[in-house]
């Protein structure tokens, strides 16, 4: 199962450091390729040389021995597909979920964006300690999962909780999150992001406050579960897969179009304005003598429900009949919503909506409206949520009727969510 996966180690200075060897093992049996990363604290219990013939790698411990031009700290990261820190001290852990790099490790850790497993060992009052406790909580809240400790004998020759979990659980978390990782293979998912530029002329321009960190966490969530991703953005990222930079609402349809065939899935996560202006000037519109100038703005595209619109007659031909009375305006809304229905070829739509006031209502008459088959709805009036920060709330609704409230978190565990929802369509 774990057939050319490259595992990333992290092995810290706790005494159940010695029984990650079998671990080594079992990971290497199983066909993994495997890399360790130990602090130096780590080496106080078990050796280079352990480690190092056990993974048939070499073990990387100091930060500054730099063999290449890239650092070891990004290109191990670039390498891994999954990271494992176990065991994972209590000071390993405070210093990750500071944000604290001060050896390779921690280093590591902060510029991995794939998914991190950690499996705390410790004395049962260190577990207990209120700090260790809030860290521990900052760290599931940013997505990283971990494997509790369990009850039991310590080291230290007490009895409670703090011993490391079974050899058994770390192994089958492990082999769980790369099969997650596989989730999307073969999948080409187009996602959009940002919010669309309006040029007035060429200095000026009318924009939203959609910072893109929504649309980038989705494509990233969707890469890291396998998928052929294509991002459409109007926000410039850096990311590993292939990016379209894009300004107004008709660069970003044409982007968009020319996908569509191709797609599996289309996100429409960027926050398109509804108008552009109706003359857009090629010089700089001069200060004038007047006290007021008025622009004229015409609509744009709607971008969402000509995608459902295409996606509708490219349906096959049992619903052919349904689709041309659709064509012709002969159903009423509310039918409108069942013909679309009718239709489940791909690509899979979904459609984001930002509402100030009545959240729901307004969500459930978007999706009935547009045809798209999820729309995921966000309440903009919170300042906690939403545009610009990095925590979210959504409801996502299907073509369906049914409704799923995702809680507030972080915008990459939304991600991931609002993807694993979509999937089991
Ligand atoms: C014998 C011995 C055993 C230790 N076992 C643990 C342990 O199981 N868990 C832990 O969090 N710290 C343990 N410590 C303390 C850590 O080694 C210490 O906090 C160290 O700074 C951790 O460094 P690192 O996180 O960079 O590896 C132990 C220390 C000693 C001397």
């Amino acid at each position: 199962m774990l057939q050319s996966k490259h595992i990333l180690i992290g092995v810290t200075g706790g005494i159940a450091a010695y029984k990650i060897c079998t671990l080594i093992r079992d990971f290497k049996k199983s066909g993994a390729e495997v890399k360790i990363i130990a602090t130096p604290n780590a080496l106080n219990f078990v050796t280079k040389l352990t480690l190092q013939n056990l993974s048939q790698n070499e073990v990387y411990v100091e930060e500054f021995d730099v063999k290449n031009w890239k650092p070891e700290h990004i290109s191990l990261a670039d390498w891994a597909d999954i990271m494992l820190i176990a065991p994972a001290t209590a000071n390993t852990i405070s210093k990750i979920a500071q944000g604290i790099a001060d050896n390779l490790l921690t280093s590591v850790a902060c510029a991995f964006s794939k998914k991190i497993i950690m499996a705390p060992a410790m004395n049962c009052n260190m577990w207990q300690n209120e700090t260790i406790k809030d860290n521990i909580k900052i760290l599931q809240k940013r997505g990283i999962e971990i494997l509790e400790p369990e009850n039991g004998f310590l080291a230290c020759g007490y009895m409670g909780k703090g011993r490391l979990c079974s050899s058994d659980k770390i192994f089958n978390a492990i082999e769980e999150a790369l099969n997650y990782s596989q989730m999307l293979k073969g999948q080409k998912i187009v996602i959009t992001a940002g919010g669309t530029i309006e040029e007035i002329d060429p200095v000026r321009y009318i924009s939203n406050y959609s910072s893109g960190k929504m649309g980038l966490a989705l494509a990233k969530s969707a890469y890291d579960m396998g998928a052929d991703v294509v991002f459409i953005t109007t926000k410039d990222f850096d990311v590993p897969f292939k990016k379209v930079m894009v300004k107004s609402a008709q660069d970003m349809q044409n982007a968009v179009n020319d996908e569509f065939d191709s797609s599996n899935y289309i996100i429409m996560a960027a926050a398109v304005a509804d108008y552009r202006v109706k003359e857009h000037s090629e010089q700089k519109i001069k200060k004038g003598e007047q006290d007021s100038i008025t622009l004229e703005f015409v609509k744009n595209p709607d971008i969402l429900a000509e995608l459902c619109n295409r996606k509708l007659f490219n349906c096959s031909e049992t619903n052919k009949n349904e689709i041309l009375r659709f064509a012709q305006n002969d159903v009423q809304a509310e039918e409108s919503h069942d013909v679309k229905s009718a239709c489940n070829d791909k690509p899979v739509i979904v459609g984001f909506c930002a509402e100030s006031e009545n959240l729901l209502e307004n969500a459930k008459a978007k999706i009935a409206k547009k045809g798209c088959d999820f729309l995921v709805a966000n309440d903009i009036s919170r300042k906690d949520i939403g545009f610009g920060v990095n925590d979210n709330e959504v409801t996502i609704l299907n073509k369906n009727g049914d409704i799923l409230k995702l809680d507030k978190a972080p915008k990459n565990i939304i991600a991931r969510k609002i993807l694993e929802c979509i999937n089991m369509k």
